[in-house]
């Protein structure tokens, strides 16, 4: 066991915080204002590597591992948890499942693009009826011979307008229940797709979230991942690693809480003193250092087991489970700590405690995320 980071390791984590320091930070609080994130920042995210960690070279990847693509995450969540999670769906749910299920056309046609940062994607599972209950797909993929006729809506897809690509799954053989789930590729502009409502969300509100309708959109067999029946099977997959992403995306909210929190300390003086030298603050730091520490290890964990080829779904389960509370906690410990300041845009920790939110919900909420422990504990 080393705990160490390789050189490797520190190069990708230097690169995240100087990309998070200088060229993201600067608009962080206008975006979160605007609920806009500048196209411009995406295509920067993706010539430096960021959206196609995983993805390997011959595919214009990065070709890294899991623990690269977490350290990553980390980084850039403790500026701006938008750009993270932007940076997350393309990477864990779209890239990685074209790359691990997609043939090779698939892969020559969208993760070359998907990698440049000219073209993100979204990942299409949830619907109006089918949140954490996602094996209820109201959404049908009509097999049509050389086609499938694709009708539903999905609901809360991040970059659901300015993807360009989508993954949607969909039921084609409802007698089979979840074993007659596909999962699509359709691209953006096909007729019958339409983007919906724009969601005005309480936290990572830089990322674009809509609802999307299909109506009769005619999406090519030659597009559909997998063997017929296999889409939900392939979310499932997919979702185990997007787990660890988000888990890396919950740390790196606590985190940035912590390191604005422990310089605030220092600076801020009460009754004639920092407010570090008071034990009621040392004492909340100490335990929110204690509890990043924890979740550091529980991600770390769960991505080198995804690198070794192990079994990694209780793991990456528990990292996202234990993660988000911990952002959450710590986001809130973070505005305790800066008083007044802390409730004002001004000094970014009540926003990171907006951000914290979503972790604890979206990729599996924290009750999904404990009904797949127990089944793995008990299987
Ligand atoms: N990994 C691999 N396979 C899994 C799995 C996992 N973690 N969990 C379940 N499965 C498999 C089961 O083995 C089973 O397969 P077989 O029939 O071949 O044995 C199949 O999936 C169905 O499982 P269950 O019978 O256990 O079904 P269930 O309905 O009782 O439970 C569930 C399923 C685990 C609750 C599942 O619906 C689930 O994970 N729900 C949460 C959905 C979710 O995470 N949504 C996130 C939306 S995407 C998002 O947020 C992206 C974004 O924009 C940021």
């Amino acid at each position: 066991m080393d705990f160490n980071l390789s050189e490797e390791h520190e190069a990708v984590q230097f690169a995240a915080r100087d990309f998070a320091q200088n060229e993201l930070l600067s608009g962080v609080i206008e975006r979160d204002n605007e609920q806009k994130f500048d196209p411009a920042l995406i295509r920067k995210m993706g010539e430096l590597g960021f959206l196609s960690m995983m993805v390997r070279p011959e595919y214009g990847g990065g070709g890294m591992d899991t623990l690269s693509y977490v350290i990553a995450m980390e980084e850039i969540s403790k500026i701006d948890a938008s750009a993270s999670v932007i940076m997350s769906v393309n990477n864990s749910l779209v890239c990685w499942g074209i790359q691990a299920y997609g043939t090779e056309e698939q892969k020559k046609k969208y993760l070359t693009q998907l990698s440049s940062g000219n073209m993100i994607g979204a990942f299409c599972l949830s619907e109006p009826e089918a949140g954490s209950d996602a094996t209820s797909q109201h959404t049908t993929a009509e097999d049509k011979g050389d086609h499938y006729l694709l009708n539903g809506t999905k609901n809360w897809i991040t970059n659901g307008n300015s993807s360009g690509v989508c993954l949607v799954m969909a039921q084609t053989h409802p007698e089979k229940a979840h074993k007659g789930i596909n999962v699509l590729i359709v691209e953006k502009g096909a007729p019958g797709f339409i983007v919906g409502k724009k969601e005005d969300k309480m936290g990572i509100r830089a990322s674009d979230t809509h609802t999307l309708m299909f109506s009769d959109v005619k999406v090519p067999k030659e597009n559909r991942i997998g063997d017929d029946g296999f889409g939900f099977k392939f979310a499932m997959n997919v979702l185990n690693g997007g787990r660890i992403g988000i888990a890396a995306q919950a740390l790196g909210i606590a985190s940035g809480a912590f390191e604005l929190s422990l310089k605030y300390a220092q600076e801020r003086k009460t009754f004639g003193k920092p407010i570090s030298d008071h034990q009621a603050i040392q004492f909340k730091l100490a335990e929110m250092a204690t509890k990043i520490e924890a979740a550091r290890l529980l991600v770390y964990k769960a991505a080198r087991l995804k690198d070794q080829g192990k079994d990694y779904i209780q793991a990456a389960a528990m990292a996202k489970l234990y993660a988000s509370d911990v952002a959450m906690w710590v986001t809130t410990e973070a505005v305790q700590v800066h008083g007044g300041y802390g409730y004002v845009k001004e000094f970014h920790v009540e926003r990171l405690m907006r951000d914290a939110k979503i972790t604890q919900i979206y990729e599996g909420t924290s009750e999904i995320q404990k009904l797949v422990i127990a089944r793995e504990l008990l299987k």
